[in-house]
Parts: C-alpha cells; structure tokens; sequence
C-alpha cells in the first residue's frame, strides 16, 4: 500500500553485521519464555495428525510383509472382504513406497509383484468402518510369498562394500598421507568403535489422514518435519501435479529425522482414499514404525590418531562402514564432524556402504556426527590418557581457526571457550586418574567430549501481517516438531515489530502458506527465522513510511510506534491491514566459511563393581551456538539432545535377527531409550556468541549440538571410573564385566 512491494528477499552472500535483534527494545529476544503453544498441549486440545475428524472417514490399517527377502506371490484379498465392517483391501503396493534416505520416493510402479527388499515392507492397506475391525481383518489378510535368500548378517558381509555414488557430501576424502604420518608419530591410536543401528522412537507414530476434494486436489493431515517438500513427494508418489497436494502438519509429535522424508501411510491413505472416494486415515502400529520407516544405520568406525609427544594431531583417518539397502545410496556420514573438529596435516574420511535386507537407512538425530563423535572423541580421549595430557588441553592443542582441509574461516567458533567455561562450572579440576575414585562399590568417574554439528542455511519464506487492532500474524510451511519454533518465531517477531508475544498468532504447518525448509538438519530456526526477520524489517520501513519518520528514529515497543516526539498505536498506522513476506537463501557466505555450532560435554557417571552396571550421576553442556533465541526452548533442545547421547552410550541397540531380518525389538518396551529414572541431574550453559556470517539473527542450530558428543562424554567417563575402554557400544554391564 506504500508501494514498497512485499517480499523482502535476500540470498546470504555478505555479513550481516547489524541484526535488528539488538536494536529492538522489546526485550523478548533470547527471554526463558514459556512456549506458546504449550496450554494446547498441555491440556490435549492440539490437533495431532491422526485427531483430526471427518465425516465418512474410513480407517485404514497398513499391512507389512512376514518375511524380508523374496516376493508376494498373491495376496487373497476376498478373503476378508467378507468380514461386516471391511469396505476393502486396496493392494496397489507398488506405490506404498520405502522412504528412500533423506525422504525421496522411488521411480513410478511397475506391474505385477514386486522384490520384497525387508521385513515389514508395506504391500497392502485394509480398509474397514472402525480402527478394530481394519485392524482385525489386516491381520487376517493371507499372503502367500516366495521367499529368497536375503542378507542380514552386516559382519558377514562387511568386506563386500560399494562406494556411495554421490559424493558432494565428501563421502570420501584424503588429504597427505595418513599411513605414513602413523608410521613417523611418536604416539598413535588405532582402534575399531563399532555403534548399533538406532530408531527415532519419536514419541507419536506416523500417521496420515487423507481428503480428496472434487477437484482433485489433495489434503494431507499429516506427522511430518519438511511439509513443503513432503507435499512435493507425495505428488510424485501419486502422479499428480505439486500444486494439487497440500500438508497440514500444525503440530508434530517428534520426528527425529523419520519424518524428514513421506512414510507410506501418507502414500497408502491417499491411494486409498481416492479409490473409495472417502477421507481415510492411516496410523502406523509402533512396530511398523520401527520396521517400515527409517533407522539409523549401524556403524563400524576405524579411527586412526597420529600425535607428536606435545599432543599436535599429525594425522586423522577416520574410516566409517554403514549399512543399507542395496537401492538406497544415503549413507550415515559419521565422519562429517571429523572433517573440521581438529587440525592435522594428514587426512583421510570415508564411508563404505553394506548392502543388507534390513530396515532401510535414513537421517536420524544428528546423522552423521552423533554416532561419529562417539568415535572420535573415544579416541581422542585415548590419545590423551596414553600422552599423559589432560583431554581438555589435548584438544585445546589442536583446535584450529581455520577450516583444515578448506582452507576457510569458520563463521564463528568457540570450541575452547565453550570447553573452558563447561570445565570451569563442571568441577573438571577434582577428576582423578582412571580407575581411583571409589565410593562403596561404586566405581566414579568423569568424562570429557567435544560438541560440533553442521550448521545449515535453507531456503525458506514467511508472511508476517499486521492487523488494525495492532496484533500480528506469522504464517508459513515451516513446523513445530516440539522444539518451540512457534515460540521463537512469535519472540523474533515480537522484539521488531515491538508486538507483545501475546498479540502475536502464529499459524504454522500448511503449504498453503509461504514454503519452507520445516525442521530438520537444525536449520528450522534460522532459516525460518532470517525469513521472519526479514518480513519483519519490511514492515517497519512501512511504518517508518505511514508515521512519516525516519527508520532511524522509530522505536517499536508494546504496540506503540514511537519516533520524532510522536507516539502511535502500531494499529494505527497499518490502515487495512500491512503484510510482507521475507524470503531466506543460502548465498557466498556458505561457500566462503565452514558453519558449525561447537560445545563439549561433561559427565559423571557412577559403575557398579560388583554388577557392571552404569548410572549418568550428572552431565553438563556448554554450548556455543550463537544467539540464543529463547534460553528455554534452547535448553530443553540441549537437554533433549544429551539425554539421546546417554541412550547412545548405554541403552539404546535397535537388533534384527541376523537368521530373519526380523526386528528383535520393535516397540519401545524393548528398544530402550532413557526414562525419567536414568536421567540425573543436567546443567546447559552457553557461551556467549553471535554469528554476524550465517545470518542476520546472529544464531546458530542447536537442535542436534546436544547429541553429538554427547555419548562420547559418558564413554568416556567410564573408562576413567573402571578403567576399561568399552568400543562397542552401547556400553551395557556385560561389557564392564
Ligand atoms: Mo533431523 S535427523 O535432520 O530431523
């Protein structure tokens, strides 16, 4: 209406040096502020994906193979179709694709029976009037299969690798001469750390409710992190156009990375409800979820450590075998962090694929540097205690300012600092030397590990609008998977526009609304957030403009517009209403620097002599991962990130049945991941930082700092109680023994 236009776009190829951030006087940026969306929750009235209701709904129950290595021969669907309540079995299987890595759908079906690739993979949906007679006929449902002879055994089979085909992700990397620097050092390590396949286990299963519209267009009440690009593979998935395929994902009970990517209830409900012409609604059983959706591949990581007698890192190899299905190339990049941690002339990363007939791997919390860092800082901790120095000045030694292999900046990194604040408040002076400490039959010891995971820039958008009754509204794709993006998001807003955070609405999870990247890879809150800033600083020049005051001299606070001796409720100025949208794109300054959040971590733990068995007594983290934009919601992420780092050492071991291909165990009764009861007393600190390179609000992602390193820290704790190195984990009492 000023004719300003009302997009405000900007590609990241500079430093932003002034953030509005610091010039607003709203004082909400960075504030403890309970979560707004927190009384939903709390009281159970936010709409989950499968609580959403539609008049001739019907329900489907999805339905997975017996065995993991073959093909269906027929799949006897009148044999159900008689029970009263079942409305039809649709077994178009072909499409109910596998979640390819990072979420791609595989190539358009083919007729006829398809290659069963694993145990649980998706061949049939049983449609019913209720939840319990789909259920009941699904498990009536006859398959008849030929079964072929898969692989299941990773050991068995670990000399048969094949190299990822798309290496942009350095999948491998050699820099000098690993072999050689280990022939000249002083002083080497050279060990094998083997880590488990993990699951998400996101606390609400994956779950879809699909509504055709006459037109032809789709509604997807879905359980995903990345709506807009999920929109996109679900269209490809079903052959129709993007524009035909809308998400609805306003509240996402944990994705964890299986929800990066499309699942195939989404495909199957959608299938399914074209065909019967009514809405249908698709909740995978826990067990599906473990066996149809993603895992963590499991790793066996040979580390290689070459150091002169003063602790200066001469060489790194660090050489990582995964596994996966024989069509997927996603491999987890457990080397990623080790290619900008620490210094050392001589390099070598790799990762090797093993192809096997198990659960198809895919992203999963912090993929690549939450398991790689359980290697490398085991290792490193190792180095330290066979050089006789003390591991925080071992890698206070060799840490570096500048990328060593590209030779760049980074855009800001504090790994000491955040090492010596964390020792500082930690007590790290009082450790002693492996194996002294003893309290009745509790062996104690501390455990020191760095912190470092990627940070990211996505392209995405976001509408903000001031109304005449001076409230706002923040619109877009991008999610809440439980990790406060509605909050900060609302808080970033507020401190620009000078709105109170309760006048603020905030509508997230819909393609209909300006795209996204959605929450993954910890990019959800700066990407999404530049993209907030960035509508936000355009309308305040609007209303600089409509107030007839220089921007310079505006003050925007508690919804009043104050400049040149003048005060204006912000309504006021906005006439029917102002909008723009703010739109985020990765730039030069990616190219220019290596990006990563930093930290280390600290633990306690107690080991039973007389049982082996370990309790985490405390753990810190210290973190420096720019601003941060709400001190709660960013602890809660620390938190939440530590505590996987301890189901990482100790508890969490995702197990197929190397005879089968079965899951062992597929429920979260069986697959452990930490209680309330195994989590003891947890300090976050963060060290004060702004990111002037990464993007104009000066943050970095936390959401996956708090796992990576995190296990580390408590292996290596104990071994600095008992004395033993445990390098297969995770460490149960078995292996103390
Ligand atoms: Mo994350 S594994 O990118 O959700």
């Amino acid at each position: 209406m000023f004719g300003l236009g009302t997009t405000n776009s900007m590609t990241m190829d500079k430093p932003h040096p002034d953030s509005l951030l610091d010039t607003g006087v709203q004082g909400v940026i960075g504030k403890p502020l309970d979560r707004v969306d927190g009384p939903l929750k709390v009281t159970g009235t936010a709409t989950y994906a499968a609580e959403y209701e539609f008049a001739n709904m019907a329900f489907g129950v999805l339905v997975g193979t017996k065995i993991s290595s073959g093909k269906v021969v027929s799949i006897d669907v009148d044999a159900v179709k008689s029970i009263p309540g079942v409305i039809d079995v649709v077994t178009d299987f072909d499409r109910f694709i596998r979640v390819a890595a990072q979420g791609g759908a595989t190539d358009a079906p083919t007729q006829g029976v398809k290659d069963i690739a694993f145990f649980g993979q998706i061949v049939a949906i049983v449609l019913a009037e209720s939840f319990e007679v789909a259920r009941d006929a699904a498990a009536r449902l006859p398959i008849e299969y030929q079964a072929s002879e898969g692989q299941y055994d990773f050991a068995a089979h670990r000399d048969e690798t094949r190299k990822p085909a798309d290496d942009a992700t350095q999948a491998h990397f050699a820099q000098g001469d690993v072999d050689k620097a280990m022939d000249d050092a002083p002083v080497t390590i050279d060990a094998t750390y083997v880590t488990p396949s993990q699951n998400s286990a996101a606390m609400e299963p994956h779950a879809s409710i699909a509504v055709w519209d006459e037109d032809g267009s789709l509604a997807l009440y879905g359980a995903y992190q990345m709506p807009t690009s999920d929109a996109q593979q679900l269209a490809k998935s079903l052959g129709v156009s993007e524009k035909k395929v809308r998400i609805i994902a306003r509240y996402i009970g944990g994705g964890f990375g299986s929800k990066l990517g499309i699942a195939p209830e989404s495909v199957a409900a959608a299938i399914a409800a074209k065909q019967l012409g009514r809405p249908v609604k698709a909740v995978m059983s826990r067990p599906q979820v473990f066996e149809a959706t993603v895992r963590r591949s499991n790793t066996e990581q040979h580390i290689r450590l070459a150091a002169g007698a003063d602790g200066k890192l001469t060489a790194i190899g660090h050489e990582t075998l995964v596994s996966n299905q024989s069509t997927e190339d996603y491999f987890e990049p457990a080397g990623i962090g080790t290619h900008m941690l620490y210094g050392g002339e001589n390099r070598m990363i790799t990762h090797d694929i093993v192809d096997v007939n198990l659960v198809v791997s895919g992203s999963m919390r912090a993929p690549g540097e939450a398991v790689g860092m359980m290697a490398l800082e085991s290792a490193m901790d190792e180095l330290a205690e066979k050089l006789g120095i003390d591991p925080i000045e071992l890698r206070r030694i060799n840490d570096v300012t500048i990328d060593p292999e590209k030779d760049v900046p980074f855009t800001s990194r504090n790994l000491t600092r955040a090492l010596d604040e964390g020792a500082a408040k930690f007590g790290w002076d009082k450790r002693q030397k492996a194996g002294t400490r003893r309290e009745g039959e509790w062996l104690i010891g501390t455990g020191v590990a760095a912190a470092v995971r990627g940070n990211m820039m996505q392209e995405s958008s976001a509408k903000v609008e001031i109304h005449p009754d001076g409230s706002a509204t923040v619109s877009s794709a991008m999610t809440d998977i439980g990790t406060g993006s509605y909050t900060i998001l609302a808080q970033i807003a507020s401190e620009i526009l000078g709105i109170p955070v309760a006048n603020i609405t905030m509508a997230l999870g819909d393609t209909n609304d300006p795209p996204a990247a959605g929450s993954g890879g910890s990019w959800g809150a700066t990407s999404s957030g530049t993209a907030v800033y960035l509508a936000c600083e355009m309308l305040r020049g609007k209303l600089a403009k409509a107030m007839g005051v220089d921007e310079d001299n505006l003050t925007l606070k508690d919804g009043t517009a104050i400049g040149d001796n003048r005060s204006t409720p912000i309504g006021e100025l906005v006439g029917k209403g102002l909008e723009a949208t703010g739109h985020i794109k990765p730039g030069k300054q990616e190219k220019d620097h290596t990006q990563a959040s930093f930290g280390a971590h600290f633990a306690e733990v107690a080991v039973n002599a007389v049982t082996g068995e370990v309790r985490v007594r405390r753990m810190l983290g210290s973190f420096a991962a720019g601003r941060v934009l709400n001190a709660k919601t960013a602890r809660s992420q620390c938190l939440g990130g530590m505590t996987f780092g301890i189901g990482a050492a100790l508890t969490e071991d995702l197990i197929h049945d190397l005879r089968t291909g079965k899951l062992v165990n597929h429920d979260l009764a069986e697959y452990h991941v930490p209680s309330n009861a195994d989590i003891p007393q947890m300090e976050v600190h963060f060290v004060d930082e702004r990111d002037i390179h990464a993007n104009p609000i000066h943050a970095k992602g936390i959401g996956e700092l708090g796992i990576s390193g995190a296990g580390a820290a408590v292996a290596n704790a104990v071994y600095n109680a008992t004395g033993i190195r445990v390098r297969e984990f995770p460490i149960t009492l078995d292996k103390l023994l």
